[in-house]
C-alpha cells in the first residue's frame, strides 16, 4: 500500500507525470507502469527514446483516479477537471443528430469542411476584427491536436520555445516530442502570474522559434490586458522569425472589466508571424466532440494540414457539425455558463484567502483558482512538496487537486471550479477544517 493508504499505483502515477520515477525513465521499460498495472514485472517492449522523454497528462491522471475512488465509494469531491460539468447545448446536439441522419458520415476534407471553415473565418472576423480566408484555417480534433500539429510542422531539433508557466500540462510535452526545448519562464503570484516584456526579451536566443501565449490562462485564470500585449508584441516585433502561437481557448470565459483580446488584435504587426488557436471545448462545453481550430499565414497551415492528413485525418464529420452550429447559431448559452462561473470563482477566491495560509488571486476567466500553498507545505508535517500535498488533500479531506509542479509551479495547487457550488462549499469546508 501507498502513503495514507492509497495504492502503490497511484503514488507511481503522480510520480510518473512529474518525471520524478527516473528509474522508469532509466529502465528502457523492462518495469514498466503497465507492466506493473498487470502484474507482468518483465518485457522484452523497448520503447522509443520520443515517448520515453515525455510524461501522461497530469491533470488527466487526476481526474481518473479521483473517479477510480469513487467508484470505490469514497466520498471524493473531484477538483481537478479541465472541462465546464454543463451539457452540451441542445440545438448544437440536434445539429449533429440531424448531421448523422442526413449521413453526413464520411471523410470530409482533411482541414475542414468549406462550411465550416467559413464560419471560423466570420467568427474571427466578428469576435476578434481578424481577416483570415479559409486556406489560412485548418480545424483539428481538439485544440491539443491543433498545438500538436503545429510543433510538428514548424519545429527541428534543439529549436526553443518559450512557455511562460505556470502553463497549460501540455505545452511542453508536445514541444519535446517535436524535437523543440521548452524555456520555462516562471511567474509567481507576486508578479500576477504574467511574464514582463523584460523577462521575455532576456529569455530570447537566435535558437528561439516559438513564443507561446495563453489567455485567460489555463491553469491560473489570469488575463493579459490589452497594454500587456501591447507591451509583449512591442518585444517581439523585433524578431520576425519568431512565431507566436496564442491559445484563446478560453476566450468566452472571460469577466474582467476589460474585454478578451489577442495579440495579433492588439498588434496588427505581428498578424504575418502569429498563430491563433481557439476551440469549441470550453466555451460550449464540447471537450468531448474533440474540436479545435487555428488560423495562420497559409504556408503554416499548409503544412500543418499535412501533418494532420498523415496522422488522423479530418476531424470527426458529426462534431464539425456541431461545431458549425455552435460557431453560427444562437451564442446565449456561453452567457448562461459564464454567470455560473464568475459565481463560483468569486466564491472560492474568497473562501481560499479565508484560510490564512493559503493565498488565491482573483482572476479575470476560465475556471481555475491557482492558490499559493508554499506556507501550507512549510507548516505540515510530513508534506515537502506540492505532489506530497496533494496526496495528503486526498486521503484526508477527499479532495482532488492538481499539483501546482504539473503546471511548471511547485508550491501551488490548482483548483478548477467546473463542479457545482454544491460541491465546491463542501470540498472548501473540508480544506478548511484540515488547515485552520
Ligand atoms: C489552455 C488550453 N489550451 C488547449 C486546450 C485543449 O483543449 P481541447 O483539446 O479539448 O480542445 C486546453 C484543454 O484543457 C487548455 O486548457
Amino acid at each position: 500500500m501507498g502513503i495514507y493508504a492509497f495504492p502503490i499505483h497511484y503514488v507511481l502515477e503522480l510520480w510518473q507525470f512529474l518525471n520524478l520515477n527516473s528509474f522508469n525513465l532509466r529502465c528502457r521499460h523492462y518495469f514498466t507502469l503497465e507492466a506493473l498495472h498487470l502484474g507482468i514485472h518483465k518485457s522484452n517492449i523497448i520503447l522509443s527514446d520520443r515517448v520515453q522523454a515525455i510524461k501522461p497528462s497530469a491533470t488527466l491522471v487526476i481526474t481518473a483516479r479521483a473517479k477510480a475512488l469513487k467508484a470505490e465509494g469514497k466520498p471524493i469531491i473531484g477538483l481537478g477537471a479541465g472541462e465546464p460539468d454543463f451539457d452540451t447545448p441542445e440545438h448544437i446536439k440536434n445539429a449533429a443528430i440531424k448531421a448523422i441522419n442526413d449521413g453526413f458520415t464520411k471523410y470530409t476534407a482533411v482541414g475542414g469542411t468549406p462550411e465550416l471553415k467559413q464560419a471560423i473565418c466570420d467568427k474571427f472576423k466578428r469576435d476578434n476584427s481578424l481577416t483570415y480566408t479559409p486556406d489560412q484555417v485548418l480545424v483539428s480534433s481538439g485544440g491539443k491536436q491543433s498545438f500538436y500539429n503545429l510543433c510538428q510542422a514548424f519545429l527541428n531539433d534543439g529549436d526553443e520555445v518559450i512557455i511562460p508557466a505556470p502553463y497549460w500540462v501540455s505545452y511542453p510535452d508536445i514541444v519535446i516530442l517535436a524535437g523543440g526545448q521548452p524555456v520555462i519562464l516562471s511567474t509567481g503570484i507576486e508578479q500576477g502570474f504574467k511574464i514582463s516584456p523584460a523577462q521575455l526579451k532576456a529569455a530570447i536566443t537566435d535558437k528561439t522559434r516559438l513564443v507561446v501565449l495563453n489567455t485567460p490562462s489555463n491553469p491560473t485564470g489570469v488575463a493579459y490586458t490589452h497594454a500587456d500585449l501591447k507591451a509583449i508584441g512591442e518585444v517581439l516585433i523585433e524578431y520576425p522569425d519568431i512565431l507566436i502561437a496564442s491559445d484563446d481557448m478560453y476566450e468566452h470565459i472571460v469577466w474582467a472589466d476589460e474585454p478578451f483580446c489577442t495579440i495579433a488584435e492588439v498588434c496588427p504587426e505581428l498578424y504575418a508571424q502569429t498563430l491563433t488557436m481557439n476551440g469549441v471545448s470550453k466555451a460550449y462545453s464540447m471537450t468531448g466532440w474533440r474540436i479545435g481550430y487555428a488560423a495562420a499565414p497559409a504556408v503554416l497551415i499548409a503544412a500543418m494540414t499535412k501533418i494532420q492528413s498523415q496522422s488522423t485525418s479530418n476531424p470527426c464529420s458529426i462534431s464539425q457539425a456541431a461545431t458549425l452550429e455552435a460557431l453560427n447559431g444562437d451564442q446565449s448559452c456561453i452567457q448562461i455558463m459564464l454567470k455560473a462561473f464568475k459565481e463560483r470563482h468569486d466564491y472560492v477566491v474568497a473562501a481560499v484567502n479565508a484560510i490564512p495560509a493559503m493565498q488565491a488571486l482573483p482572476s479575470q476567466g476560465a475556471f481555475y483558482t491557482f492558490v499559493d500553498m508554499q506556507t501550507i507545505i512549510e507548516q505540515t508535517e510530513g508534506i515537502n512538496n506540492d505532489v506530497e500535498l496533494a496526496d495528503y488533500i486526498l486521503s484526508k479531506a477527499e479532495v482532488a487537486l492538481v499539483p501546482g509542479s504539473a503546471f511548471g509551479a511547485p508550491g501551488y495547487m490548482r483548483i478548477s471550479f467546473a463542479t457545482s457550488m454544491e460541491n465546491l462549499q463542501e470540498a472548501m469546508q473540508r480544506l478548511e477544517r484540515l488547515f485552520i
